[in-house]
Order: structure tokens, then sequence, then C-alpha cells
């Protein structure tokens, strides 16, 4: 019998994962076995974000968050919303806005709108997804030049309001850098001395197994709490793949050999690198059970490695095998080397 990780980490911090469309629908049988089993908590992959829940000016379309909350609710699982402003995904009509009034109108009605329904019927909110670049100023978007540099602690004011019983989070990915960490603490610290609520950070986690930044993660996992907010690592993969800026000395030309590269595991996962990810997700879990005091969850964006965004980033059609849980949904040694950490006591 498969060991359950909600199970085998529940004194320590909540297991999640993202759930796609289909898997929301409960259109696909191996995740609808698998995913009440092993999680305590999930996050649309797509469906909140505003091109699809808010796809006009004056149209929401809540079927889907609606199916999510019912499925969460009978099967005992939390909602982390995800997300409310991002500067990406955004419905055509916000793209054709040109005037700040309008852009306002569309901030402070999306976000009442949504923060509100959703009251009470969600655990948290990531209320801002990724308002920084990597050398942790303020990144370009249709958000910062119309709204100004304010637009995040006035996202979370209007968060604040439309949801007083929903915890309020800010997430991002490569916040454990040290530079965008330093801009991610700035924004929080902007935050909090305006008197606006916020209760935690996301560190999405889109790490890979030769490049696992594990002390840049545990300096941050202290950094964020020293703040007084909970930490996160809501977005957790381990790629395997090459990225296509490290195949070095491949001729462009030679179009199937550089595919190959690009995208060398077709046939399957050899053992040598299945242990390496077992390994580095041994590694990673470690840290986080040595901070568990520190952090309120682990989130995989995914459910199985057959539908990771890995497979189609930043090469379409790749095979990866970023996840706990293989395309048949069965457990991969990496699973296994996790679930050890805690029979290990
Ligand atoms: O559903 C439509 C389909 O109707 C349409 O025909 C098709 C044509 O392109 O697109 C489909 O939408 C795609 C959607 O995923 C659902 O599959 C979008 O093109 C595609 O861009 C979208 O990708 C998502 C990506 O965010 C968008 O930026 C990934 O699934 C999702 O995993 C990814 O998640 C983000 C987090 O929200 C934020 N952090 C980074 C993370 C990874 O990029």
């Amino acid at each position: 019998d498969v060991p359950s990780l909600k199970e085998a980490f529940k004194s320590d911090f909540f297991i999640g994962t993202a759930l796609n469309t289909a898997q929301i629908e409960e259109k696909v049988p191996g995740a609808a076995v698998l995913v009440p089993k092993q999680f305590n908590a999930v996050t649309p992959e797509n469906i909140m974000k505003a091109e699809v829940i808010h796809p006009e000016w004056n149209r929401y379309n809540f079927e889907l968050s609606d199916k999510l909350v019912a499925y969460a609710k009978k099967n005992k699982i939390v909602v982390n919303a995800h997300t409310l402003i991002w500067h990406s995904q955004l419905p055509q009509f916000v793209r054709r806005i040109k005037d700040a009034d309008s852009v306002r109108m569309f901030f402070n009605e999306h976000i009442t709108t949504i923060a509100s329904r959703y009251d009470g019927q969600v655990y948290s909110w990531d209320v801002v997804n990724e308002a920084l670049n990597e050398d942790g100023t303020m990144r370009r978007s249709i958000f910062l030049d119309k709204l100004g540099d304010d637009f995040v602690v006035e996202a979370f004011r209007l968060a604040q309001k439309a949801a007083p019983n929903t915890k309020l989070y800010y997430n991002d990915y490569n916040i454990e850098q040290p530079k965008k960490r330093a801009g991610a603490i700035a924004l929080i610290k902007k935050i909090q001395a305006a008197g606006v609520r916020i209760d935690g950070v996301g560190i999405q986690g889109h790490w890979h197994i030769n490049h696992l930044p594990l002390k840049d993660i545990e300096e941050s996992i202290l950094e964020f709490s020293a703040l007084g907010i909970d930490v996160m690592f809501t977005e957790l993969d381990l790629s395997v793949l090459p990225n296509p800026r490290d195949i070095v000395g491949a001729d462009v030309n030679q179009r199937a050999a550089y595919e190959a590269k690009l995208n060398p595991y077709t046939a399957g996962l050899p053992d040598s690198v299945q242990t390496q990810l077992a390994k580095s997700y041994e590694d990673v879990f470690r840290l986080f059970l040595k901070h568990k005091d520190k952090i309120s969850r682990i989130t995989f964006w995914g459910v199985d490695d057959g539908q990771s965004w890995l497979n189609g980033f930043p090469v379409r059609g790749r095979t990866n095998y970023p996840l706990l849980f293989d395309k048949e949904f069965k457990p991969k040694p990496a699973f296994y080397s996790v679930i050890a950490l805690k029979s290990k006591g």
C-alpha cells in the first residue's frame, strides 16, 4: 500500500498540489484517486487567473472556481487561490486599456468582486504574483506603469477589506536568490508599514536537480519568517532537463542531434537521474523539516509528470520528470525518499 504524504507530514505543514481544469472536473481517474489521498491543499493552476475568471468587463466566469471549492470541501482539502493581480494571463480587454483610470477601475473591481465571493471558502489568496525583477526592482507591467509602485500595497488593502477571513500572500519565483529576496523583503515591509495585512510569502520553488539552491533557501526561510509572516513553497518542481542555454557546442544545424540533447529522456528516466532526483527531493525536504516551525505549506506544481507545465517550457514538447508521481500516477523513488525522512523519525 502506498503511504500518504499528507499523513506523513500532517504535524509539519500542508502538502499541496496544483490542479488543472480536467483534474478539477474529476475527468482524470488517476488524479481523482490520488489527490484526496496524498494532498490536503490545492492550488488552481490556471482557472482563477484573470483571463479565465474575468474574461470581459462585466462578466465573470465562476463556474470552474465554484467547482474547485466544492471539490475541495467534499475532500476536506484547503484551497490556496491563485492569483488576483499578475501581469500575465490578463484578459484581452485589460490588455487593450490605455488610461490609468480604467486600469484602476479594473483593479478595484476585480480584487473586490473575486476576493469577497470566495472569502470564507478559500483558505488563502496569492494577492500579488511575480511583481519583481531578478535584481529586486519592481517589474514593469500595466499595473506598475499605470498605478505606480504602490499598486502592491493597494492590492493587499483591497483584498483585506474584501476577504477578512482569508490569508493574504505575496508569491514569486527566485525570491530565495539574494537580490530578488531583498526586493521581496522591502516590498513586504512596505505593506506592513502601511498598516495593511500580509500573512505570508510564497517562494515558488521551480528548481533544477543540478542547481538546487539549498543555502539560499535556508537563508530565505529565516529572513522571511523574521518578518513575522508564514513562509510557503508554493509551486515546487525539480526539472531534470537541460536549459537550452546550457547546451554548449551543439550545432543547431544538426537539428535531430540538437533536439535529442534538449529532450534526452523520451524513453524514460535513466536510473542515475532518477536517483539524483530522489536525492535532491530528500535534501530539500530535509531542509523544510529542519525549519518546519517556520513553514506552513509545501505545494507541488502538478500531480504527476504527465501533465507538468515543464513538458512545454522553455521548449515545447519535452518529456520532463519533475514531480513525485509518474505519468501513470505511480510514486517514484523521489516520493519514497521524501516519505522516508519521516519514517526515520
Ligand atoms: O486552455 C487554453 C486553451 O483553451 C488554448 O487553446 C491553448 C492555446 O494556447 O491555451 C490553453 O491555455 C494554456 C494554459 O496554460 C492551460 O493549459 C495557456 O496557453 C498556457 O500559457 C498556460 O500555461 C500556464 C502558465 O502558468 C501561464 O503563464 C501553465 O499551465 C501554468 O502551470 C503556469 O503557472 C505559473 C504560475 O501561475 C505562476 N508561477 C509560474 C508558473 C509556471 O509558469
